[in-house]
């Protein structure tokens, strides 16, 4: 399949449809493939963003230039991506020699926004990846920059495009349970996932926002997504008690602990030979150590969160997001006047899979094609009436099958109108990541923050 270059840029700025822009197509040759530029060349930059497109999307795009800060990291993800192109330690010296289309952002969330507001300013579209940025200052910026440009940001919200979500998102559509008026949401992640968090950059309120802006952006996304309006106030607690300085005992990183014997998260790096070969073998150049110990004293993120958020329709949510649970797996329920809707995945009292936690991340982490599907349940329960159980084929791999569908909408099927509006432009992204932040305030402030306060977005009754 060849699309012609000008149909990406429309369908870019479709996806981005959230913003005040029309959507811009400009006049290429059909032939022409749509330029990419990707800074940050660690995990998620060279698979999902990078090796998956060049194997899926050559026919319709091309890598123009690679960028990451570490260029010994840079070599080695241009050739796992097996990209022909060249690559650059400066970002404005890549996007000025290669004048990209597009600029892919997969660096550590705190730096979002420099490349954001650059790649915007130099006349490219955006795509991020989640979190759009970690502060509200960062958040304005961004705002402000997108304002400016006839250009648009793109954020890569994946959890939407999975089949579950979209059918709670359907049914919600559908008024199954009339006015909704609340929800409750819970996220379990266990000392696999979790624990990982807090191994390396993750674990510092100043690279990653804390887990309320980093993980929990993905979970107030699809909630402002299925709310259909946006979030008003905030109120939380959270706290750190059982990572970083709560451990028993601490060493210098995992690999070499004089603590292995009685560690229970003892993870051998130099057994993992993709961690070994994207991690260990750059860390001389910058010192990012990926297997740090998860109970050193610099940990500052919390590891137990919870809040309660009110919606501009007057929605409230009840969430929780925990990061040492015995398995991985979410639940959501959601209150209307006329019934209720019960979803949840991976609850092994619910489920019969006889997968270990272990097995479980890898599959959710995976990219390959092939996957086990499974048949899971979303109970809807209407008021005076019996339950019934609607079902849903689902996917494992890639964050629930979310990943490859959100690239092919965006690579292969740009003009298709998607009626479940999955796509996320910059008000989503920042809506999503507003919640979080504003949650980090309310703990540290100890009272409710309005998400007024942190930018110039007013919330909005209806988001879509
Ligand atoms: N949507 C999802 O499900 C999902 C999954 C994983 C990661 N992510 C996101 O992808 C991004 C990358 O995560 P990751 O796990 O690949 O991290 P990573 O640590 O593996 O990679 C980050 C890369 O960015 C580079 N980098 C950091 N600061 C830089 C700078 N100032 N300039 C240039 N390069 C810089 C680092 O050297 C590293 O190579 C994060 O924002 C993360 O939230 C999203």
């Amino acid at each position: 399949m060849t699309l012609p270059r000008r149909k990406f840029l429309t369908s870019i700025s479709m996806l981005a449809a959230s913003t005040a822009f029309p959507i811009h197509v400009l006049d290429f040759g059909r032939t022409e493939k749509l330029k990419v530029a990707l800074i940050g060349t660690g995990i998620r930059g060279i698979t999902f963003w990078g090796k998956r497109l060049v194997d899926e999307y050559s026919d319709i795009l091309e890598f123009v230039g690679l960028s990451d800060s570490n260029s010994s990291r840079l070599q080695y993800g241009k050739n796992y991506i097996g990209a022909a192109c060249p690559t650059f330690d400066n970002f404005e010296t890549m996007v000025s020699t290669t004048r990209p289309d597009l600029i892919i952002v997969t660096t550590v969330d705190a730096t979002h926004h420099e490349f954001i507001i650059k790649g915007l300013e130099m006349g490219c579209d955006v795509l991020t990846e989640k979190p759009m940025t970690t502060d509200e200052v960062k958040c304005q910026a961004i705002l402000e920059a997108e304002k400016k440009s006839n250009k648009n940001l793109i954020v890569g919200f994946n959890y939407r495009w999975s089949p579950y979500a979209t059918k709670i998102k359907e049914l919600l559509l559908n008024d199954t349970i009339g006015k909704l008026t609340s929800v409750d949401f819970h996220w379990y992640l266990n000392t696999y996932h979790g624990a990982s968090y807090f191994r390396r950059w993750h674990g510092e309120m100043e690279k990653g926002g804390s887990l309320w802006v980093h993980k929990a952006t993905h979970h107030f996304d699809l909630l402002n997504w299925w709310i259909d309006s946006e979030p008003s106030e905030v109120f939380a607690y959270g706290d750190l008690e059982f990572y970083g300085k709560n451990g028993p005992f601490r060493g210098k990183n995992c690999r070499d602990c004089e603590h292995t014997a009685n560690c229970d998260f003892h993870w051998d790096i130099l057994k993992d030979n993709t961690a070994k070969k994207l991690y260990v073998d750059h860390e001389h150049e910058d010192g990012y150590i990926r297997d740090n110990c998860l109970f050193r004293e610099e940990i500052d993120i919390y590891d137990k969160m919870s809040a309660q958020v009110k919606y501009a329709n007057n929605t409230t949510l009840n969430y929780s997001l925990t990061t040492y649970s015995p398995f991985e797996g979410w639940r959501v329920a959601f209150n209307g006047t006329e019934g209720r809707i019960e979803a949840w995945l991976d609850i092994p009292y619910n489920d019969n899979s006889k997968l270990s936690q272990e097995e479980l991340h890898a599959l959710e982490m995976d990219q390959a094609k092939s996957d086990t599907m499974n048949i899971e349940p979303i109970i809807v329960h209407k008021i005076w009436k019996d339950f019934e159980t609607v079902t849903v084929v689902a996917e494992k791999r890639g964050h629930g099958g979310g990943d490859r569908r959100l690239q092919n909408h965006i690579f292969k099927t740009p003009e298709k109108v998607d009626e479940f509006d999955r796509t996320a432009g910059i008000r989503d992204g920042a809506m999503s990541c507003l919640i979080g932040i504003a949650a980090r305030r309310s703990i540290e402030k100890e009272r409710p923050i309005k998400i007024s306060e942190l930018s110039d977005l007013k919330p909005k009754i209806k988001r879509s």
